[in-house]
């Protein structure tokens, strides 16, 4: 295996983005949906953060992207402009070899020279692979919101994090 690219998603990426956002629904509980979706929603997805000028970052090994790492709007009204919410996700099968943490640093610089003044992660509250990358980032846990989430027939906690960027 030869050592992972980090660089800006084209819209050619968008089969592969399908593949890791899919496993996510159907494997984690770090998406709250039970349905995949196909590759429209994806090229969709992909094109409006392309053509809203928000990063979107994968990590290609061997020519296959196999995470990615994107901002965009936390909440819709322009009053949150100046904060975006992060998600960062890599295959199962390439977890554990520093995807995600290159993934991040990389999308937390592409915010500050954004000249964004907060990022926010809403992580579900048992993944503390996830909770621990981002507060070894300079994310603080700010709330705790118990049992807003249901998937798996259990209820899940939303853990709310914040970076002053
Ligand atoms: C969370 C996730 C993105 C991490 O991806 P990854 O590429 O395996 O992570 P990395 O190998 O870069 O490791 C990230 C950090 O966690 C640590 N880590 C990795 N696996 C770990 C484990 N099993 N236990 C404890 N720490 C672990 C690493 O040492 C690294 O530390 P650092 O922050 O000091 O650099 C990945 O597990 C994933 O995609 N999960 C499903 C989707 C998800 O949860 N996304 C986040 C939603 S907010």
């Amino acid at each position: 295996m030869t050592a992972a690219l980090v660089r800006d998603a084209t819209g050619s990426d968008a089969a592969d983005l399908l593949a890791i956002h899919n496993e996510a629904v159907r494997t984690t509980s770090a998406i709250w949906d039970e349905d995949e979706v196909d590759l429209a929603d994806r090229a969709g997805w992909l094109d409006g953060r392309l053509s809203a000028g928000l990063p979107v970052l994968v990590a290609e090994v061997d020519g296959r992207v196999v995470g990615y790492a994107s901002y965009g709007p936390w909440r819709p009204r322009s009053g949150y402009r100046h904060t975006a919410e992060d998600a960062v996700y890599v295959l199962a099968a390439h977890h554990g070899q520093g995807l995600a943490a290159r993934l991040l640093d990389a999308l937390l610089d592409r915010a500050r020279r954004d000249d964004l003044h907060r990022m926010v992660a809403m992580i579900e509250s048992g993944n503390t692979v996830s909770i621990g990358l981002h507060e070894r980032r300079g994310f603080r846990v700010v709330g705790h919101l118990p049992e807003v989430g249901r998937k798996f027939d259990r209820w899940l906690d939303l853990t709310m994090l914040q970076l002053d960027l």
